[in-house]
């Protein structure tokens, strides 16, 4: 550790009435599981150097929000929230706030013009937070958003937010090397980098002795996981997804593994073999489609078709069959017309999605598709467009959900369902939400539910004896 550093902790000290204590840190979380994962990394962090967790912004000492740059309305959300940050700050004095993430790394010193925020870090930069707040207390702001070739914080074990003691989160990669040209991710993010094979599973062990009994492993694009290196000391090995996959699904029987997201053009047979040949893989893919035309998806420099993804769809419910599928669509992309976003529509209606995540196209400054193309779909096509997207889709959810009516699944009891006394919930392996009265069950049961009601979102069941 640096003898600056060391000069801005002792700076630090008078500061706090309690020596144990750096003060209480507060974390909003905006955006994808990943960035709920790496504010559970900035924890870990910020704990080892004597930071305390606290639920309440009201009493926090540091206030961060690790945040989401992937629409224009997400970072709006954070602009807003920072008003609310000012508040508190005028409140009680000394109280510092710091933005992480996507937009960190996107705006960078911009956001040090707005006199609420004192500190910015980048995706890369956590491990450097507790010298930046060290910094801030004796210079008055804090900046660092160089994005790294290698971290993948491998060696930090994460302080579990939000926690059922159920399921976690693993990273097992960072960044992205796709091009989507409407994605700000790649430049949020930087390049792709695998995490240690042997971390992972390590990571995923641990959790299982800890009682956690499902894991999902998390990345832009995991069917390019890639690591290559020395396995228990011995000889040089490479590990890509599936091989991956298969290692934490040998963790235990009853640890429960999923993963996300896939890419529809790197997902490959080998992957849904492995998928197939263990039970305790979760049967559910998210591959995000984004669109149905042809035209579009090159445009998008997404590297398959509209073929290509149906044949990935019907080897999936080959080899897996009840798999859950779900996606992600984007309506009112650059120059699409109505007969570019009638091909989306009748490519979902041909799949029959469980359930997806719908948004219209919003331009991220920087990227390949604000420098080339214009913006060009008006807003409101955009959202005719979107809410025919998302009738479409609900009719779908509907009829899949119904369609498991009188079945028996088999599901991991979450905790309370907001349903009501006595209600529990949990997924079934599909990824489905299944609501039913308990029995005396605990999180972290496993139980056997026949389905007797469905509604577009929710199995509604009870318990086979
Ligand atoms: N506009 C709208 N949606 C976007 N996504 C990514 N970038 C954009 C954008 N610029 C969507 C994609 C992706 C999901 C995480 O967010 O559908 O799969
Ligand atoms: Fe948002 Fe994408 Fe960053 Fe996740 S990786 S926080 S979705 S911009």
């Amino acid at each position: 550790m640096s003898s600056r550093y060391d000069r801005y902790m002792n700076l630090l000290k008078p500061l706090s009435p309690d020596d144990a204590t750096q003060g209480k840190v507060y974390i909003e979380t905006y955006g994808c599981q990943m960035n709920f994962n790496d504010s559970e990394v900035v924890l870990s962090i910020l704990q080892k150097e004597g930071y305390r967790y606290t639920g309440r912004m009201e009493e926090a000492d540091v206030i961060l929000a690790n945040t989401c740059s992937i629409r224009d309305n997400a970072e709006q959300r954070i602009r807003g929230r920072i008003e609310q940050f000012a508040f508190q700050k005028k409140k009680r004095r000394g109280v510092l706030v710091g933005i992480l993430g996507c937009m960190a790394e996107r705006l960078k010193e911009e956001l040090l013009e707005n006199a609420t925020v004192d500190l910015v870090a980048g995706p890369d930069s956590y491990r450097r937070l507790p010298e930046l707040l060290a910094q801030c207390r004796v210079e008055g702001k804090g900046i660092d958003t160089l994005l790294s070739r290698d971290e993948t914080y491998a060696d930090i074990t994460p302080v579990r937010l939000d926690n059922n003691g159920v399921n976690a989160f693993i990273s097992i990669m960072r960044g992205c090397n796709n091009v989507c040209s409407y994605c700000v991710v790649p430049y949020t993010r930087g390049a792709e980098r695998s995490r240690d094979q042997a971390s992972i599973v390590r990571e995923a062990c641990q959790l299982y002795e800890n009682g956690y009994r499902e894991v999902t492993l998390l990345g832009q694009n995991v069917d390019s996981y890639r690591w290559v290196g020395p396995s228990q000391g011995e000889a040089s090995e490479v590990v890509d997804f599936a091989d991956l996959l298969e290692k934490v699904a040998s963790v235990h029987p009853r640890l429960r593994v999923r993963f996300s997201t896939s890419y529809p053009s790197d997902i490959s047979d080998k992957l849904l073999d492995v998928m197939a040949a263990h039970d305790n893989i979760c049967r559910h893919i998210h591959l995000p489609v984004q669109s149905g035309s042809d035209r579009i998806l090159e445009k998008m420099r997404r590297k398959y078709d509209r073929a290509w993804y149906l044949e990935r769809v019907r080897t999936i419910r080959e080899k897996i069959p009840g798999c859950g599928l779900t996606t992600d669509v984007i309506a009112g992309f650059c120059s699409e017309t109505e007969a570019d976003h009638r091909d989306t529509l009748s490519l979902m209606e041909e799949v029959g999605f469980d359930s997806a995540f719908m948004f219209q196209y919003s331009q991220r400054p920087g990227t390949l598709a604000a420098r080339r193309y214009p913006d060009d779909v008006p807003p409101e096509v955009k959202t005719r467009r979107l809410n025919e997207i998302i009738a479409l889709q609900m009719r779908k959810s509907e009829e899949r959900y119904a369609a498991l009516a009188g079945s028996i699944q088999t599901v991991l009891v979450e905790g309370p369902a907001k349903r009501g006394e006595g209600f529990l919930c949990g997924r079934a392996s599909n990824y489905m939400m299944c609501v039913f009265p308990g029995k005396g069950h605990q999180p972290g049961d496993y139980v056997r539910i026949k389905i007797t009601s469905t509604t577009p979102a929710t199995l509604i069941g009870e318990v086979v004896e």
